[in-house]
């Protein structure tokens, strides 16, 4: 079985999306492909709840733990492959996981890691997409999936959805519009890689 492991900090209706696919297109029958687990930097992430109706496993890794280390990032990047190596992934999908990651562990997942970010990339790479979208007076706004490479919000692309940016709007309105295409870009992205046989 392709063991899929997804990352999240929050709400998880990317990973949702993606469980929902997983099991209305029979990815285990047809790729054979399974959602193995859902770990978190956060035990309060509301996605974690929602991963275990599913029966799927899930798991903390809490970044606030690694404060004290000489090098809190890479301790805390080292303790998350630990745990996502138990489930010996075949894709490690970044599903609203705010952290950024060492360069370390986006190498040792060369090729099986992947990211959703909510701009059309390489556009408003960071933070505050939809505010800075607003701002420039962008008329379109979207969201990508790609490949994550050492450089923050800049690997090669994957896929991209597209939503006008409506007269008025705040950045909730146009996260609300670009979040509801994510969940229908993300899963398809997947699929593909999968239906590829990456
Ligand atoms: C999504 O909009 C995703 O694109 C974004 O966080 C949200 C997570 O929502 N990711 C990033 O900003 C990554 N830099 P979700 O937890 O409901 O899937």
């Amino acid at each position: 079985m392709k063991n899929i492991v997804i990352l999240i900090s929050g709400g998880g209706s990317n990973m949702a999306a993606i469980v929902k696919a997983a099991q209305n297109e029979a990815w285990a029958s047809r790729y054979g492909a399974q959602i193995a687990a859902v770990i978190s930097n956060k035990a309060d992430a509301e996605g974690l709840a929602y991963a275990r109706t599913q029966g799927i496993a899930t798991a903390v890794v809490d970044h606030k733990q690694f404060a004290q280390a000489e090098d809190p990032r890479a301790a805390f990047d080292a303790e998350l492959a630990k745990v996502i190596d138990k489930f010996e992934p075949h894709l490690v999908v970044l599903a609203g996981f705010m952290r950024i990651l060492t360069e370390g562990f986006v190498l040792r997942y060369a090729g099986r890691l992947i990211n959703i970010h909510p701009s059309l990339l390489p556009a408003f790479a960071g933070l505050r997409t939809h505010q800075r979208a607003i701002e420039a007076g962008c008329k379109v706004a979207g969201a990508t999936v790609h490949r994550v490479t050492p450089e923050l919000d800049h690997g090669p692309i994957l896929g991209q959805v597209t939503v006008p940016v409506l007269p008025g709007d705040t950045p909730a309105s146009l996260s609300a519009r670009v979040l509801s295409q994510e969940h229908l870009l993300y899963p398809r992205v997947v699929a593909e890689l999968l239906r590829a046989g990456i």
